[in-house]
């Protein structure tokens, strides 16, 4: 019988919800049975045999809707093979920087859920499109002196979808 996965993600813009599609259409294409949902939508996660959460990160830390999945889903997700994948604009300059805040807030975020134990976490740059967040936000990167514009390597995200096959091998 096919693995069965699930990609849930969280996302503002779309950007992280688009590496999420096409996580799933990686690890569909290689052949396992696999949805693609928005972490608030998921209901249940026991008849999965890898489950891949991504959520960007804003102000150092995963978005609030995935630390809420993590929760909800707490002792099946002890049990489970989990893989996370966070977004955000300082890896598209800074991986040393960005590997620091990145596995920090995922460190924070696994609180939630005591006993999960990540088996990967990959880090991707995203993408930040002023024009697509408030006024607030627009001031807090202007003065940061965020970079603009599309990062997403479309061949790293595909490349660790495939490896995460692996996992499931093991
Ligand atoms: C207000 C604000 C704060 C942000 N904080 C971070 C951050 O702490 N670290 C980071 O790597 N990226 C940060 N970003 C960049 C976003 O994570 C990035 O634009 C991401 O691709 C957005 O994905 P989404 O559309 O799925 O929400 C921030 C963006 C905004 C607008």
């Amino acid at each position: 019988m096919a693995h069965t996965v699930l990609v849930t993600y969280s996302s503002r813009t779309g950007v992280t919800k688009e590496i999420a599609e096409a996580i799933g259409e990686a690890l569909g294409g290689a052949g396992l049975e696999t949805s693609v949902s928005e972490a608030t939508s998921v209901k249940h996660v026991a008849g999965y045999d890898l489950i891949v959460v991504g959520s960007p990160i804003y102000g150092g830390a995963l978005r609030e809707d995935v630390l809420t999945f993590f929760e909800a889903h707490e002792l099946d997700l002890m049990n489970k093979r989990v893989a996370v994948f966070t977004v955000g604009m300082l890896p598209s300059h800074d991986m040393a920087g960005a590997k620091g805040e990145h596995e920090g807030a995922v460190e924070l975020a696994c609180i939630r859920a005591p006993g999960m134990k990540p088996v990967s976490h990959a880090i991707f740059a995203g993408a930040y499109d002023p024009d697509k967040v408030d006024f607030v936000s627009r001031k807090l990167m202007d003065r940061k002196n965020a970079p603009t514009g599309d990062y997403r390597d479309w061949d790293a995200v595909r490349a660790w979808a495939t490896g995460l096959q692996e996992r499931l091998a093991a």
